[in-house]
């Protein structure tokens, strides 16, 4: 709080408290003794509809003498006279930091039933799947979708396709530290001519529809500048995340228009290190409920 408005605060405090004492006093004046208990205070609305002139009934007045006080007690207290940080000590920042810091001591309880286990029995254990599911919930299905089934650039992970990897290991280690693809730019390497024949290549590697001739061309275009990440047979490579170009499942999209986009443009999708963010038991519990999304996946037949 700056020292200009710290004292606009402490003005505003005293204003008010002396305004409401003052409305007091003046409200308060007991009518003389001689006064008309008829009496009205002369104004009239509609004709003939009068106020009587009487004063605040007493108990009425003690309320508001005990607000007076209460209000004194309380910024004596507690923050709330400019920068004063009251008798108490009282602090909102700290009380919802011990709060947080509460919460989290309990949570860390829970969660340390699970510490040790491998992932693959965490995948079948139903509380550390519940669990999971609400910091799946929390933290990525904003990118992934609540249902983890992905979205344009951002992977399904209820499927059993992986880019970077479906060992427990690889998938913890996709959420902990995160994952930055680099697919280069290429169109200049290319030509417009290139790589409308590496497209036409590249959607008959997944049975597509494409130009035959347009194909055969590209596939020699491909061999010279995409094998050394998507592999001779475009099957990827996990290590460097380049997508499987044969299995018609997409990242972004088999759209002859995006295919051209990530040749000419290249595409750099990042899933951000969620270690520092979530720790590493949640990490471990929403790796096993990943895990546990894509072995369902596998069991109802290799869904997608
Ligand atoms: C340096 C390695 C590298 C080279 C060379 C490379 N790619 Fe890629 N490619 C990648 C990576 C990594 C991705 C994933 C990008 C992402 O996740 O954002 C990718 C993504 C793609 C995609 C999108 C796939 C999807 O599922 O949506 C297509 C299509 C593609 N590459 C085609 C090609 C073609 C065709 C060439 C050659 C002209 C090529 N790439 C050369 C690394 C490479
Ligand atoms: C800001 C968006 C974003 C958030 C939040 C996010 N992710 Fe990702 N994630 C991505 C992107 C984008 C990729 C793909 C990177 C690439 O292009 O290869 C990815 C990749 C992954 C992969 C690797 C998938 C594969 O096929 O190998 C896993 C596993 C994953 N995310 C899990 C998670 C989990 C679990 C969380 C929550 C703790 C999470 N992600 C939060 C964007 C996000």
């Amino acid at each position: 709080m700056s020292s200009a408005m710290n004292w606009l605060v402490i003005l505003l405090a005293i204003v008010n408290i002396v305004g409401a004492v003052w409305l007091l006093i003046v409200t308060a004046k007991k009518a003389p003794e001689d006064a008309d208990a008829t009496a009205t205070t002369g104004h009239a609305w509609d004709g003939d509809l009068v106020e009587y002139n009487k004063p605040l009934p007493r108990w009425w007045l003690w309320l508001f003498i005990g607000t007076v006080i209460f209000s004194i007690i309380y910024l004596v207290l507690y923050p709330g006279f400019g920068r004063y940080a009251g008798v108490l000590g009282w602090n909102q920042n700290t009380d919802h930091a011990a709060a947080v810091q509460a919460a989290e001591e309990k949570a860390r309880g829970i969660m340390a039933q699970f510490d040790g286990q491998p992932l693959p029995t965490l995948a079948r254990d139903l509380k550390a799947q519940s669990i999971g599911r609400n910091v799946f919930a929390n933290n990525c299905a904003t990118c992934h979708g609540s249902d983890a089934r992905g979205n344009p650039g951002f992977p399904n992970l209820a499927d059993n396709d992986w880019i970077w990897g479906g060992q427990p290991e690889q998938i913890l280690s996709s959420i902990i530290d995160g994952r930055t693809a680099v697919m280069p730019p290429l169109g200049a390497a290319l030509g417009d001519k290139g790589v409308t024949e590496v497209v036409a290549y590249v959607r008959s590697l997944s049975g597509l529809s494409h130009d035959r001739r347009a194909a055969e061309a590209g596939s020699a275009r491909f061999a010279t500048l995409c094998v050394a990440c998507h592999g001779a047979d475009g099957k990827g490579n996990q290590a460097l995340g380049a997508p499987n170009l044969t299995d018609d499942i997409w990242l972004y999209s088999a759209e002859a228009a995006s295919i051209a986009e990530a040749i000419n443009y290249g595409r750099n999708g990042q899933m951000p290190a969620h270690g520092p963010i979530i720790g590493e038991q949640r990490a471990r519990l929403v790796a096993a409920y990943v895990l546990h999304l894509s072995q369902g996946a596998e069991s109802v037949g290799g869904q997608q």
